[in-house]
């Protein structure tokens, strides 16, 4: 059976001292869980060298993510970072994660290129859907369940709603179905035990990083 991913999105949070506070406590995991769950830490651009290196000089098998990519090629495109610069870093890219989606106004159709950037440099795109309806672009091989309500609300999906709309999901193609929404160390296991949702996506609850190590125990 594949491994189960655990994807922590730190989002918009932690300066420098904070991320290092993060993975003093973090690299006293079990080096052990590491080989067996996939782990990947997504955090802001401007730590992603940083937790690349403290990983790597920790030996611990955790891969890095990023939050987003820009559309474009390298190029005149102020402020934008591109997918030949994340590439650098990181092996996952989030793309579509509902916070963008509405605070930033990604269509369909900046994703869509978001999402080609992403391929053409060997980046792994982890799609977020919102639903079942969602469109899902060639080329995706990771996809994350989100349902608004449940992001950042305490209030998360049930599994076996998670586990319909996951099925749903896999009925359109070869998808690995990722849930996410107010997972916690309490309730991961629900979740990753479902025959169709292959692992999670954890915000709030990734930001301390001893209720992380105890999600990817539980999970
Ligand atoms: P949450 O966020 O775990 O804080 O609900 C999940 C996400 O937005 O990726």
């Amino acid at each position: 059976m594949d491994k189960v991913f655990l994807v922590a999105n730190l989002k918009s949070y932690k300066t420098q001292k904070e991320a290092s506070d993060w993975l003093e406590v973090f690299r006293n995991i079990d080096v052990n869980l590491l080989e067996q769950k996939l782990v990947i830490v997504c955090p802001p651009f401007t730590l992603l060298e940083f937790f690349k290196s403290n990983f790597a000089l920790n030996n611990l098998n955790v891969k890095i993510g990023a939050q987003n990519i820009s559309p474009f090629e390298e190029g005149p495109y102020t402020g934008e970072v591109n997918a030949k610069q994340i590439k650098e870093f990181a092996d996952y890219v989030l793309i579509g994660h509902s916070e963008r989606r509405s605070n930033f106004s990604e269509t369909e159709v900046i994703l869509k290129e978001k999402i080609n950037r992403a391929i053409e440099v060997g980046l792994e795109p982890i799609l977020l859907v919102q639903n079942e309806n969602t469109p899902i672009a060639t080329g995706i091989k990771v996809i994350a369940y989100e349902p608004t309500f449940a992001i950042g609300s305490g209030n998360p999906d049930t599994p076996e709603n998670a586990e319909k709309i996951a099925t749903s999901i896999k009925q359109k193609g070869d998808y690995r179905v990722l849930y996410g929404g107010s997972l916690t160390s309490a309730n991961i296991k629900g979740f990753t035990s479902q025959s169709n949702i292959d692992g999670a996506l954890i915000g709030g609850a990734s930001l301390e990083a001893e209720e992380f190590i105890k999600i990817i125990e539980n999970a």
